[in-house]
């Protein structure tokens, strides 16, 4: 478990600020149907235009001033993250900052398998693959672009090879698309080394037609999985993780579910996120963010920046997923490939 400090900073639910996840771009080669649909994410979609992204002196910066103030754990996201010419780059640079203990990643796992040995000697300690699906045709009809599973699975295993232990395995279940792949992901992953967690459905941004018929429960998720394999429940590794955790009593493989929708979990939220374009948001369903990159590139000091951060935390009172009604999905949030997972 990991301990507060006496006087770290709070929001006004008393939840610390442990953890800092990074939008690297808005950007992605893949176009899930339940992140960037086509007809939303087509060829006329104004993504941000390279100036207003973020340098990675920006970013590294931003990251020192947020560890600063007790930050633990940084994570790179997107769109896909490694859209990004040079994340290598980046993440050394990240790396070398005093008191970052933990920098992870969440790839979608389709680039030359090389990049993962140049990213684990960059200094990356822990990579995240999202994969729905082992069946072809299940698969590519969620990623849209014709990829087929064999390639990320091939990246999870040189991952494994790399020394990445645990990988961790995202697979967010969708009513009617990919619910019947549970039991063969959840068989294939059936071992130490690897960590499936089944996601629910979220209404994060307000493009991808979410209703709450098509979110497979973690309770039914559970029920599916205990009809073939014994699972009993493990005590979360630190105070605030979003994935229930699940060891498999015969094989020693662990499994995990993030049950966001039908069990929030925001009084232990200490998560924020910064956009591609250096906007600081203090919960995954926001609808507006505080402009950091304004800041950076306005002459602020270290401590202009630590007050800025502190202000917006200080006043955080979001808790949108324990709030969540057929109203505030409808509003018009921030899109998951804009702010990261
Ligand atoms: P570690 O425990 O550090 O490995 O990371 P994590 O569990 O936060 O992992 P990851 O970033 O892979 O997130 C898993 C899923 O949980 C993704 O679908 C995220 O979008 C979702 N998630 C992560 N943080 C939050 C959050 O603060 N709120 C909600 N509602 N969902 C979240
Ligand atoms: N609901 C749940 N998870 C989602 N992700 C992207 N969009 C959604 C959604 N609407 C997942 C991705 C990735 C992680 C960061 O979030 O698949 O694994
Ligand atoms: Fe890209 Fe990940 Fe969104 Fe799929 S879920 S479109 S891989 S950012
Ligand atoms: Fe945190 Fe917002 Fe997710 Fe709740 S809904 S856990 S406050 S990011």
């Amino acid at each position: 478990m990991m301990t507060e400090p006496t006087a770290s900073l709070q929001d006004t639910l008393g939840r610390a600020l442990r953890d800092l996840r990074i939008s690297v771009t808005d950007r992605c080669n893949f176009r899930c149907t339940y992140c960037m649909p086509k007809e939303v994410f087509g060829r006329d979609y104004a993504f941000l235009p390279h100036a207003e992204v973020l340098t990675f002196e920006e970013i590294a910066r931003l990251a020192g001033v947020f560890i600063s103030l007790g930050t633990r754990k940084l994570r790179l996201t997107g769109g896909e993250p490694l859209m990004r010419r040079d994340l290598e780059t980046l993440i050394a640079m990240l790396a070398a900052q005093d008191g970052a203990a933990d920098i992870a990643l969440t790839t979608n796992g389709s680039f030359p398998l090389e990049r993962v040995r140049s990213l684990k000697a960059a200094g990356l300690s822990r990579m995240t693959v999202s994969l729905d699906s082992l069946d072809d045709a299940v698969f590519k009809s969620m990623n849209d672009v014709d990829f087929p599973p064999e390639k990320v699975l091939a990246w999870i295993d040189e991952s494994r090879a790399a020394g990445f232990d645990p990988v961790k395995v995202n697979m967010v279940v969708k009513r009617g698309l990919n619910e019947d792949s549970l039991l063969p992901m959840a068989r294939h992953f059936n071992q130490p080394g690897t960590i499936l967690r089944f996601i629910e459905f979220m209404d994060v941004g307000h493009t991808n037609g979410w209703r709450m018929d098509d979110v497979v429960s973690a309770k039914e998720i559970l029920r599916r999985l205990q009809t073939e394999m014994p699972l009993e429940p493990l005590d979360a590794n630190y105070r605030g993780e979003v994935a229930q955790r699940y060891r498999n009593s015969e094989t020693g493989a662990e499994i995990g579910i993030v049950a966001s929708v039908t069990q929030p979990f925001c009084g232990d939220c200490n998560r924020a996120r910064i956009s591609a374009d250096g906007k600081l948001f203090t919960c995954l369903f926001a609808i507006g963010g505080t402009d950091f990159k304004a800041l950076l590139r306005g002459g602020a000091s270290d401590d202009d920046l630590r007050a800025a951060i502190t202000g917006v935390w200080q006043k955080r009172v979001d808790r949108y997923s324990e709030l969540r009604t057929a109203q505030t999905a409808d509003l018009p949030k921030v899109e998951m490939s804009f702010i990261g997972g």
